[in-house]
């Protein structure tokens, strides 16, 4: 002290508080309101959440179709160009699995639960679960039966029944001089599921203003080609005179298809067919005159489900639900759309 004198001594003073002051307010910049670390230049603590990558949990029907492996690809591709980190499970067609999977989303604490739920029932417990821990869910392709719909922040998918309607208005317009009856024969994808409860109704619905047109065996094939084609053989071996297939998925008429050929019937003239979901080889199969029909299902979700996904995060209102567009398709217009296809 004596040897830098009075003045000096002030001068160390001065220069350990303005140390200090810088010290704090650096510190007071760099934490979020959580009390993360954020970096030295951020503006807000918004920048935390920005350099954080959202985590999203999502619970997959199966592999069942090539719709759905069309579904999971644009999900996947979708959630990387997001910069999302995606948990992705197959539940392989089994709603304990999907509970399961989505119990585990909720321990891990991701940022938001997205799922096709494979039937339409049973899924309140787990979603209150889910409420409760405050993680947003977000219905994609098929919709849930709650009642409670805050359980869910939307649903994004087709509209099943539209579709069923649209088979049937097709239908009925085919066969409006009918003299006779027409056999009809119907595949339905997953017992219990939206698409498969839908589809039946909106076809079902249509068709009744012409009463030729009946029903006259109905079975599930659980949206796959070796079950469409196992029941098909069965409705054939028991049915003699079946004028028209309506099957609920591409798949389940092809694997119809094989069966028919091999009962020594054309597809396509022998027994009209109609389909829902129009991918490739769906689309190649009405090209070559196989489909008379399909009304389209459109897999490609991805991009909708991060915007959505975005929004919640971000505190933005969102409708309840978002209905994808479609078409249909005649074996002529699937024809010209086939070599832009995607899927
Ligand atoms: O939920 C959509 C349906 O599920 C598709 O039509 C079918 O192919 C899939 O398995």
């Amino acid at each position: 002290m004596k040897k830098f004198g009075k003045t000096g001594a002030l001068l160390a003073l001065a220069l350990l508080m303005l140390f200090a002051v810088a010290c704090g307010s650096n510190n007071a910049s760099n934490k979020d309101n959580a009390g993360n670390s954020a970096p030295a230049n951020s503006k807000d603590s918004g920048q935390a959440a920005v350099d954080k990558k959202v985590v999203l949990g999502f619970s997959q029907v199966g592999a069942e179709s090539g719709w759905r492996s069309a579904n999971t690809d644009s999900i996947k591709e979708s959630a990387a160009d997001a910069g999302f980190d995606l948990k992705f499970s197959d539940a392989q067609q089994k709603q304990e699995n999907q509970i399961k999977a989505i119990r585990s989303f909720i321990q891990q604490k991701v940022d938001v639960i997205a799922f096709s739920p494979v039937v339409e029932s049973g899924w309140d417990t787990v979603l209150k679960e889910a409420k409760d821990a405050n993680i947003p869910v977000i219905l994609t392709d098929r919709a849930v039966d709650s009642k409670d719909t805050s359980l869910y922040k939307t649903f994004i998918g087709s509209d099943f029944v539209e579709e069923g309607r649209s088979a049937g208005k097709w239908l009925v317009e085919q066969f409006k001089d009918a003299t006779g009856d027409i056999n009809i024969v119907e595949l339905q994808g997953t017992t219990g599921s939206a698409p498969a409860i839908d589809r039946k109704t909106g076809f079902e619905e249509m068709i009744k203003s012409n009463p030729h047109l009946k029903i006259i065996a109905s079975q599930t094939g659980d949206f796959t080609r070796a079950k469409g084609k196992e029941v098909m053989q069965s409705f054939l071996q028991s049915n003699k005179n079946i004028n028209v297939l309506y099957a609920h998925n591409d798949d389940m008429g092809l694997g119809a298809i094989q069966a028919i050929e091999a009962a020594g019937l054309v597809p396509g003239k022998d027994i009209i067919i109609i389909t829902v979901d129009a991918v490739k080889d769906g689309m190649t199969a009405a090209a070559e005159g196989k489909i008379n029909y399909i009304v389209e299902c459109n897999p490609l979700l991805g991009p909708q489900l991060m915007q959505a996904v975005n929004d919640v995060l971000a505190g933005r209102e969102i409708p309840q639900r978002i209905v994808t567009e479609e078409g249909t398709f005649t074996s002529a217009e699937a024809k010209t759309a086939l070599p832009d296809r995607k899927y």
